[in-house]
């Protein structure tokens, strides 16, 4: 069952995806010019939503039986769930320094850059770590039994029926984010 793993590694390159597409209006907001907000606000709403409807409820399901299976290794390697809280909390403040600066208060540009910074470097970091230690010590440790016990609470949660509709929901919201920046990009002087 390492395709459990697969996929969610395929899940951070979607999210890299979009924290490219973050950098590169954060970039524009940094040289003086206006990012394009819209996009800004979808990746924004993408965050909010995409990590914990999909994505980190299985990792937290991986996380218990890895720690079940093996509580040692399992304490060594950190608490995947109060990172994807505090990852959450991060989100909140970007939406809100974008929200401040949509409202014309006053608010350095430095604080803003830092705080969207802040939100990119440590989702960045977050999933390097699950990666190169979390993932790695999972596949290690756990046997067949428990692949096949997180399937069923995948599926459980989940259902057949409804993870295409996740799926597609969140690969549409994907793409037109995508192609929105390309517009953006293309119609940025310079
Ligand atoms: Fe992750």
């Amino acid at each position: 069952m390492k395709e459990i793993i697969e996929d969610l590694c395929q899940e951070h390159r979607n999210i890299e995806k979009l924290l490219r597409v973050l950098e590169r209006e954060l970039s524009v907001f940094d040289r003086g010019d206006r990012p394009d907000y819209e996009v800004v606000l979808a990746v924004i709403d993408y965050f909010k939503d995409y990590p914990d409807s999909c994505h980190h409820p299985k990792e937290d399901i991986v996380a218990e039986k890895f720690k079940a299976r093996d509580p040692i290794v399992a304490s060594t390697i950190g608490d995947l769930e109060a990172e994807h809280r505090e990852g959450a909390r991060r989100l909140r403040r970007v939406a809100q320094a974008v929200e401040h600066v949509l409202n014309g208060q006053e608010i350095l540009r430095q604080t803003i850059d830092d705080i969207i910074r802040d939100f990119i470097n440590h989702e960045r970091q977050h999933m390097a770590m699950e990666e190169r230690v979390v993932f790695p010590a999972v596949l290690n440790a756990l046997r067949p039994e428990d692949w096949a016990d997180i399937a069923q609470q995948l599926a459980d949660r989940y259902g057949p029926l409804h993870q295409p509709d996740f799926d597609e929901k969140f690969s549409t919201l994907r793409r037109n984010i995508l192609k929105m920046e390309e517009e953006a990009e293309a119609e940025r002087p310079g």
